[in-house]
């Protein structure tokens, strides 16, 4: 992989690598299966980066929890399959672990992407896919980890905030990081404000990790 220097106008890429799009994986296409519980915006940046050519993947299935969410909208119009899997139906944590095991199976997925799961994964789900399931968290781990991760960097008063892609393992937040953009915290932000800004760092850097999960699958 070459990293390039980051662009001297950007703070974000004074702590992400820029990659270059000629050095992402040749082969055959990752396949991806994307977990979201809501707005989707993180799956419409990897669905945007496999289509402009950026990231050599495919998005086998989305698989949501809540039956109102826009994701859902989002991959009916990228022509991604999408299952709901609400999770008030399930008994437990593990039993629907057992369920999106059994989907993501189905639609052949090697790597997961979790972006905006708001469920507690088990080990149910890691275990099926043993390092091969990403996370994007809207703090700079391992500060602020769970919920309310802005409203946490905004009340501990931070000037520095950010977002983590990291690998996914049993404790929440706690997986080998992957990739993390820096975003100032400026002295009017609003959590909304500051999640604005975070998301486009967030939008940049998850397909960025993606690259590098499709990258290592060749060695
Ligand atoms: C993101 O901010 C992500 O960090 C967090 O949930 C949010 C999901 O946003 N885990 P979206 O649904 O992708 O727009």
């Amino acid at each position: 992989m070459r990293i390039d220097p980051a662009p001297a106008d950007s703070t974000a890429n004074l702590i992400s690598p820029i990659i270059s799009p000629s050095h992402l994986s040749p082969g055959a296409p990752l396949r991806l299966g994307i977990l979201a519980s809501g707005n989707g915006s993180n799956f419409e940046a990897v669905a945007e980066a496999i289509a402009s050519g950026k990231l050599n993947a495919k998005i086998q299935v989305l698989i949501y929890n809540n039956p109102e969410a826009k994701v859902a909208v989002r991959a009916a119009n990228w022509d991604v399959p999408a299952v709901l899997l609400n999770h008030r139906n399930f008994q437990s944590r593990e039993d629907l672990d057992r369920e999106i095991v059994h989907t993501l199976q189905q639609y052949q997925v090697e790597w997961v992407v979790m972006a905006g799961w708001m469920r507690i994964v088990t080990s149910v789900l890691i275990d099926a896919f043993p390092n091969q399931i990403i996370n994007i968290h809207p703090s700079l781990l391992p500060s602020f980890k769970g919920v309310r991760a802005i409203e946490q960097a905004l009340a501990a008063g931070v000037k520095i905030a950010g977002c983590t892609v990291h690998l996914v393992v049993p404790e929440v937040d706690s997986g080998l990081i992957l990739l993390q953009a820096a975003v100032p915290v400026l002295a009017d932000d609003t959590a909304e404000t500051l999640h604005d800004r975070i998301q486009e760092q967030e939008h940049r850097i998850l397909p960025q990790a993606i690259a590098i999960a499709a990258r290592d699958r060749l060695r």
